[in-house]
């Protein structure tokens, strides 16, 4: 069996944040949703994560696709794993990550479990140029590890020592609960450290082993808002590099957001600062403009969205969207459609073929194929109380500046006259005009015109 558990039950004290340090985004997604989703892509039997602070938070955001265990003080890492009841008895191997270490790749816990075949317990380790407070890895004159000695613990020599502890474990389940207990809080911090487990498992004959990591930027803890910032800027560029290297133009990856669980076809082409979040799809040849925003937005092949916001919505192949359209709540635009500046849709199906250039509110609305709908329409769909739907049918024209009042249907092929206000159905092929007499003043412009002239003069 293959167990996971992921601490994220500390303060957080460096973040200077109201907001759990594990709930903070990076690439659009929470910290412990990294972990967790990775985790979940490897098949583990049972993953735990440790809360406390601000716990809440994590259990609104991973409602039950975890199992929770509560560390109500925080006493340290090692203190934290006595809390994971569900866990204790059971035979297998256990990975434990800490939930502000969120970069760790697939491949590399992984990695972990087959090495965790190896030996009972497995720690992860980089070397760095600068260690910083990170725990040092003291190894024997064999090169085996012995212990890990925490920053605060450490005297000169060990805080020389540039091979650190990164947070990542994989142990004997069995031992792991057998030992925990015998962790003592007699150092720096007063706290019961995870890594003093390192010593009683060497100390008890039990075989220890820290594999190095190569990427040290992959085991980057996240304590602070300057990390956090690197690690967003870490990921952004492997997700950039990898959509690249499928073929995706980004024409400048630096200022190109695109959340981790997003799919991009080849010859798709994205400019400069666009935003790509939760779970986009875009196909091929398809080609997204400055400012965009696409969430939860699934786009067609050969489409151009221009300058747009799309939100849970989707549009097909061949359209056109924007500058500056605003598509969201389960709209869908189908195939070949045009849509142009300012045009909002909400919660509506757009059929095949039509167009809808400019300036034009439609919400709740269906409207069929080869329809037109002309500049400034607008679907009045909503009476201060209850929202109703308007429908409007294959071949239908609606002229410029119109009011639809819902709920109603405009019928195929019919037509509504430029500037109507239409609050009854419409039949297939009539036409509707709504418009008051006009009434002709003859020369009434001039004669106005000089009115107001010497109305001036005189002032
Ligand atoms: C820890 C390691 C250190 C390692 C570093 C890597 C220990 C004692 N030290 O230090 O060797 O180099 O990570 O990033 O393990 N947590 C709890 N309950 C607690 C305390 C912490 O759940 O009582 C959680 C925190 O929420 C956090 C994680 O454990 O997600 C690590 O705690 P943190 O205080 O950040 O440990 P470091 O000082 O970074
Ligand atoms: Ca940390």
């Amino acid at each position: 069996m293959k167990y996971a558990i992921v601490l994220a039950a500390g303060k957080g004290t460096r973040m200077k944040s109201s907001i759990n340090k594990v709930m903070h985004p990076i690439a659009d997604k929470p910290l412990i949703g990294h972990l967790v989703d990775r985790l979940k892509k490897l098949n583990v039997d049972q993953i735990d994560v440790v809360v406390g602070y601000q716990q809440d938070q994590i259990r609104e955001y991973l409602k039950d696709s975890v199992r929770y265990s509560e560390q109500l003080e925080q006493k340290g890492t090692g203190h934290a794993l006595l809390h994971v009841d569900s866990l204790k008895d059971k035979k297998g191997k256990t990975i434990i990550l800490y939930g502000d270490c969120p970069l760790v790749q697939t491949e590399t816990i992984q990695m972990m479990f087959e090495e965790g075949e190896k030996a009972d317990l497995v720690v992860l380790s980089a070397k760095l140029e600068d260690p910083g407070v990170y725990g040092r890895i003291v190894r024997n004159s064999l090169g085996e590890i012995i212990r890990i000695v925490e920053f605060k613990d450490a005297n000169q020599e060990q805080r020389r020592i540039s091979e650190i502890n990164t947070g990542i474990y994989c142990v004997d389940n069995e031992l792991l609960f057998k030992y925990l207990p015998q962790i003592t809080n007699h150092n720096h911090s007063q706290e019961y450290y995870l890594t003093d487990i390192v010593e009683l498992f060497t100390n008890n004959g039990h075989k220890v082993k820290a594999v190095r990591v190569d990427d040290i930027d992959e085991v980057m803890g996240i304590n602070d808002r300057k990390q956090l910032a690197k690690a967003d800027a870490w990921l952004k560029e492997r997700i950039n590099n990898h959509w690249m290297r499928e073929g995706v133009t980004i024409v400048d990856p630096q200022n190109t957001y695109i959340s981790e669980d997003c799919v991009i076809g080849q010859d798709t082409t994205i400019h400069p600062n666009v935003v790509i979040k939760g779970k986009t799809t875009i196909g091929t040849n398809t080609i997204i403009t400055s400012n965009s925003w696409l969430e939860n937005a699934t786009i067609g092949d050969n489409t151009k969205i221009e300058s747009s916001k799309i939100i849970d919505s989707r549009v097909d192949n061949n359209c056109t969207v924007g500058p500056f359209a605003h598509l969201r709540m389960s709209t869908h635009v189908m195939d070949d459609n045009r849509l142009g500046n300012f045009v909002e849709f909400k919660n509506t199906i757009f059929h095949k073929n039509s167009r809808c250039a400019h300036l034009t509110y439609l919400g709740d609305c269906e409207v069929g194929e080869d329809v037109n709908i002309g500049c400034g329409v607008v679907t009045v769909n909503y009476d201060g109380k209850n929202k109703y739907r308007t429908e409007i049918k294959d071949g239908a024209f609606v002229g410029s500046n119109c009011n639809l009042i819902a709920p109603i249907v405009i019928g195929k092929n019919a037509v509504i006259a430029a500037g109507s206000t239409i609050s009854k159905n419409v039949l297939d092929n009539d036409m509707v005009i709504e418009r008051a007499d006009v009434i002709t003043k003859k020369e009434g412009g001039l004669k106005y015109k000089n009115k107001k002239k010497l109305e001036g003069d005189k002032k």
